[in-house]
C-alpha cells in the first residue's frame, strides 16, 4: 500500500537492487522537502511509476534482471513518463561505457559510486526545483486559460447587451418617430379647424355655427382627443410595464356587464358594422376591470378595424376548465399562421393593417394585461376566414 501524497509534494523515485543502498541514499535524502519512494527493481519502479508523479528518478545501472538502462529506455518509451529526469547511479570504474550509453538512452545525469552526500543532494535539488517551477507554470498556464475563457465570456456578453441596447435604442428612435406622426396628424386636423372656426368668427358669421354644424364639430373633436388620449395611455402603459410597474387593481367584476358597456361604446361609434354579444350572466371575478375593458377594447376595434366591415361577435362565457372565457371573432382577412405570434409584440403590424391608425401596441398591452392577471390570450385564424381572439381569465388570482 502507498498512501497518496498531497499535490504539492514533490517525489522522488530511488531503484536499486540492494536494500542498503536504497536506505543510504533515503539518509542522504532525509533532510530534503520530498516524498522518496523505493523500488527495489525495474519493474517495481515501472508499477510505481504508473500510480505517482515523480520529479526524478535516481536508477542503479547494474541490477539483475532489468539494469537501469532498460528500465530508462521503458521510462522513454511511454509517453507518460517520457520526459521524467533519470539520474543513472553508476559504480565509478566503468565510467566511460555507461556515461556513453546513458546519453544514448537520453539520461539527464549521472552519479558515481560511492555516492558523495553533498553531490546527490545538490543534484536532486536541481531537478526537483525545476519540476516545481515547471508545475508552478502548468498551474499559470491553467489559470491564465481560465482567466482567457472568463474574459471572452464577459466580452461575449457585452456584445449581446451592445446589440440589445442598440436594438431599444432603435425601437425608441421608432417609437418616437411614430408617437410623433401619429399626434401629428389629429393634432394638425385641429389646429386647422380652429383657424377655420377662428376666421369665421372673426367675419361673424355666426350663421355658419349652425346647431348641426356645432354638433358635427363637437363629435369630431370628441374622437381625436379620445384618440390622441388613447395613445397617450398606451405609452404610459408600455413604460409601467417596461418598468415592471403596472399596478392591478382587482375588485368584483361581472364580465358580461363590463362587455355590455364596452360593446355599447362602440356601437355608438360604429353604427355601420353589426356588432353582438352574446354574454352568459354570472361570469364573475376579481379582476381589474378597467384593464379588462381595455383589452376588449383593443380586441374590438382590431375586429372593426381589421374585419373588412362584416359581423363582430362578442362572446362572455366559460371555458371547461372553469376560467372566465372572453372572445371576439371577426370575419375579416384572417391573419396567417407565420403571423400569429408576431403580431403580439410591440410595434409589429401586417402590412395588411396599411395606413390603418396605430401602432401596433394595442395585442402587446392586451396580452400584458391579461397575463398579469395569471391568464393568456390565444388566436385562432385562417386566411380568408376571419378571426377570433380568445382571453382565458381565472376567476380568482392564484
Ligand atoms: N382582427 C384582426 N384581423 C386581422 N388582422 C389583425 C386583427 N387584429 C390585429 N391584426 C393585425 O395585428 C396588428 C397588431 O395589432 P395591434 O397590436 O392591435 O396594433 P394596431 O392595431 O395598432 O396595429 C394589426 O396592425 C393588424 O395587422
Ligand atoms: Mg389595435
Amino acid at each position: 500500500m502507498t498512501e497518496v501524497a498531497s499535490p504539492d509534494v514533490i517525489s522522488v523515485l530511488i531503484v536499486d537492487d540492494l536494500p542498503e543502498n536504497l536506505l543510504a541514499l533515503k539518509a542522504l535524502l532525509l533532510d530534503e522537502p520530498l516524498r522518496v519512494i523505493a523500488a527495489a527493481s525495474g519493474e517495481e519502479a515501472l508499477s510505481l511509476l504508473l500510480e505517482h508523479e515523480f520529479a526524478l528518478a535516481l536508477l542503479d545501472v547494474q541490477m539483475p534482471g532489468m539494469s537501469g538502462f532498460e528500465l530508462a529506455e521503458l521510462i522513454r518509451g511511454s509517453s507518460r513518463t517520457r520526459h521524467l529526469p533519470i539520474v543513472f547511479v553508476s559504480a565509478a570504474d566503468r565510467e566511460a561505457a555507461y556515461t556513453f550509453r546513458g546519453y544514448e538512452h537520453g539520461a539527464v545525469d549521472f552519479l558515481y559510486k560511492p555516492l558523495d552526500a553533498h553531490a546527490v543532494k545538490s543534484k536532486v535539488r536541481v531537478f526537483t526545483e525545476l519540476h516545481a517551477k515547471s508545475r508552478e507554470l502548468r498551474r499559470q498556464l491553467v489559470e491564465l486559460e481560465a482567466a482567457r475563457i472568463a474574459q471572452e465570456r464577459l466580452l461575449a456578453e457585452l456584445q449581446h447587451t451592445q446589440g440589445e441596447l442598440q436594438h431599444a435604442l432603435k425601437l425608441r428612435d421608432e417609437f418616437m418617430s411614430m408617437v410623433t406622426h401619429e399626434l401629428r396628424t389629429p393634432l394638425g386636423v385641429m389646429a386647422l379647424e380652429v383657424i377655420m372656426r377662428q376666421q369665421r368668427l372673426a367675419k361673424g358669421d355666426l350663421a355658419w355655427f349652425s346647431p348641426e354644424r356645432l354638433q358635427a364639430m363637437i363629435d369630431k373633436d370628441g374622437r381625436q382627443v379620445r384618440s390622441m388620449t388613447r395613445l397617450i395611455e398606451d405609452m404610459l402603459d408600455i413604460s409601467r410595464l417596461q418598468h415592471g410597474m403596472l399596478s392591478i387593481r382587482r375588485r368584483r367584476t361581472d364580465l358580461a356587464e363590463l362587455a355590455r358597456r364596452v360593446v355599447a361604446d362602440f356601437e355608438g361609434q360604429y353604427q355601420q358594422v353589426p356588432l353582438t354579444l352574446l354574454a352568459l350572466p354570472g361570469v364573475v371575478g376579481d379582476w381589474d376591470d378597467s384593464r379588462i375593458a381595455q383589452v376588449l377594447v383593443n380586441l374590438l376595434s382590431n375586429a372593426l378595424r381589421y374585419g373588412a366591415g362584416r359581423p363582430v361577435q362578442v362572446e362572455v362565457d366559460l371555458s371547461d376548465d372553469g376560467l372566465a372565457r372572453l372572445t371576439v371573432t371577426d370575419q375579416g382577412p384572417g391573419i396567417p399562421l407565420e403571423d400569429q405570434q408576431r403580431i403580439f409584440q410591440q410595434f409589429e403590424r401586417l402590412p395588411s393593417s396599411g395606413k390603418a391608425p396605430g401602432m401596433g401596441l394595442g395585442l402587446y398591452i392586451s396580452q400584458q394585461f391579461v397575463q398579469a392577471h395569471g391568464g393568456g390570450i390565444s388566436l385562432h385564424s385562417e386566411p380568408g376566414k376571419g378571426a377570433s381572439f380568445e382571453v382565458l381569465l381565472p376567476l380568482m388570482p392564484a
